[in-house]
C-alpha cells in the first residue's frame, strides 16, 4: 500500500459536479485530486444527461421547489461566463445553444397548466409569450396542428453535456488536477473520535489521505462506506430512459427545444436530437424497457409527426441522484473536512456552475466568510443530518 503525501481536497466522483469543483478549486490554488469509478470521468449520468438550462421548468412545488428555484435562477446566470471561460481553459468550443424553448399544450388541462407557468414566470420577471397555436407552429413548423397552447421561453437554452465533459477534463488537466479514473472509493477514512475526515480508501485498499473531502458521487454516494446514518445525506438513483434521434436530411426539424407532459425534444442544431425522459423509482435498474421507450415515442410522435423519420442513435439509461426532498445538498454536514455535493436530481448540468462556485469558496481557506451565505443556506445537507456539527461554520 503506497504511503501518499496529503492532498488538499479529494473529490470523490468524476461527473460534471466533481470535475467543475476540482476545476475552481484548483484555480484557487487548492491541490486537488478526482477519482473517478468508470474508465473515465463523465460517462455515468453526466453522459446520459439532455444538458437543459431551464431552472423553471423543472421544478416542484413546495418549499424546496422554491430553494432549488433559486439556485436554479443563479446557475443559470452564470452559464454564459462558465462557458467561455471553460472554452478557454480546454481551448474547445463551449458553446451554449441559444435556442430558447417553447412550451406545449394538448388538451385543457396542459394548457391549464401553461396558464400557471406563465403566471409563475412573470412574477418571477423571467421573459415569457403566449402563443397560439396557429403562431407557434409558424415558429416550428413541425408541430402537429392538434396542439391547444403553447409558451415561448426564449432564454431557456441548453448545452451539450458531451462537449462540457469532455472541456471540464482537459481544464482540470490543464489546470494539474490529478484526475485517477478506474478508481473506486470503497470508504471514508475518520479520525479517532470520527469528528474529521482523514481520507479515502480506494476498493484496492489504497488510502488517500486529505486535507478535505468533496463528496461528488451522485446516485452512487450512498455506496461509500465509513459515515454514521446520522451524518449521511440519503441519495437514491431516479432512473431516467432517454433517446438519441437524427436527422438524416439534416438540421431544421425543430428548432427550439420543446417541452411537454413528461418530457422533451431537444435540438442540438446539427440534425440530432434528445428524446427525454423518463423519471423511474427503480434503483439501479440499468435496462431500458419497451413500456419506457413507447410512452417517449408516443409523446413526441404526437407533437412533431416528424419524429417518425429520425434514426435512433441511442437509447441510454441514467441516474439521477435525489434526496428525499429532491433539491441538491451543497456544503459542511457533520464531519469536519467534508463537503457534499450530490443529490443534484434533475438539474445537474444546469447547478453545477453555482455548485463549482460555492464548494470551491468553502474549500478556500483564504475566504473568512463565504458571500453565498443564502444559496448555501437553500441546499444546507445539515437538513438530512442528525448528528449536530461540532465545528464552527458547519451549517455554511
Ligand atoms: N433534466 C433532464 C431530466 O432530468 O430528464
Amino acid at each position: 500500500m503506497p504511503e501518499n503525501h496529503p492532498v488538499d481536497v479529494v473529490v470523490v466522483g468524476g461527473g460534471i459536479i466533481g470535475l467543475a469543483i476540482a476545476w475552481r478549486a484548483r484555480e484557487r490554488g487548492a491541490s486537488v485530486t478526482v477519482l473517478e469509478r468508470e474508465e473515465q470521468t463523465g460517462s455515468a449520468t453526466s453522459h446520459v444527461a439532455a444538458g437543459m438550462l431551464a431552472p423553471v421548468a423543472e421544478v416542484e412545488f413546495g418549499e424546496a421547489g422554491r430553494r432549488l428555484l433559486e439556485l436554479g435562477l443563479r446557475s443559470a446566470e452564470l452559464w454564459p461566463g462558465f462557458a467561455a471561460e471553460l472554452s478557454l481553459a480546454a481551448a474547445m468550443d463551449v458553446e451554449l445553444l441559444r435556442s430558447g424553448t417553447l412550451l406545449l399544450a394538448r388538451d385543457e388541462d396542459e394548457a391549464s397548466e401553461l396558464e400557471r407557468q406563465l403566471d409563475f414566470r412573470r412574477s418571477l420577471g423571467l421573459r415569457v409569450q403566449r402563443l397560439l397555436p396557429s403562431r407557434a407552429r409558424d415558429l416550428e413548423p413541425a408541430l402537429a396542428p392538434t396542439l391547444r397552447l403553447a409558451l415561448e421561453a426564449p432564454d431557456d437554452h441548453s448545452v451539450d453535456p458531451r462537449t462540457v465533459m469532455r472541456a471540464l477534463r482537459l481544464a482540470c488537466l490543464a489546470a494539474g488536477v490529478h484526475v485517477r479514473e478506474r478508481s473506486p472509493v470503497a470508504a471514508l477514512e475518520l479520525d479517532g473520535d470520527g469528528g474529521r475526515v482523514a481520507g479515502v480508501v480506494l476498493e484496492d485498499g489504497e488510502r488517500l489521505p486529505a486535507g478535505s473531502i468533496v463528496l461528488a458521487a451522485g446516485p452512487w454516494t450512498a455506496d461509500i462506506a465509513g459515515l454514521p446514518p446520522e451524518a449521511s445525506v440519503p441519495v437514491r438513483p431516479l432512473k431516467g430512459q432517454i433517446l438519441r434521434l437524427r436527422d438524416p436530411r439534416g438540421p431544421g426539424l425543430i428548432t427550439r427545444v420543446l417541452r411537454f407532459e413528461g418530457g422533451y425534444l431537444l435540438p442540438r442544431g446539427d440534425g440530432r436530437y434528445v428524446l427525454g425522459a423518463t423519471m423511474e423509482e427503480r434503483g439501479f435498474q440499468a435496462l431500458p424497457t419497451v413500456g419506457g421507450v413507447q410512452e417517449l415515442l408516443r409523446d413526441a410522435r404526437e407533437l412533431v409527426p416528424g419524429v417518425d423519420e429520425l434514426e435512433i442513435e441511442e437509447l441510454s439509461v441514467g441516474f439521477r441522484p435525489s434526496t428525499p426532498d429532491n433539491a441538491p445538498a451543497i456544503g459542511r454536514g457533520a464531519v469536519e473536512g467534508l463537503i457534499w455535493a450530490t443529490g443534484h436530481h434533475r438539474n445537474g448540468i444546469l447547478l453545477a456552475p453555482l455548485t463549482a462556485e460555492l464548494v470551491a469558496g468553502l474549500l478556500d481557506r483564504s475566504e473568512v466568510e463565504s458571500p453565498n451565505e443564502q444559496l448555501l443556506a437553500a441546499c444546507n445537507p445539515g437538513r438530512f443530518l442528525t448528528r449536530v456539527p461540532t465545528h464552527a461554520g458547519a451549517s455554511a
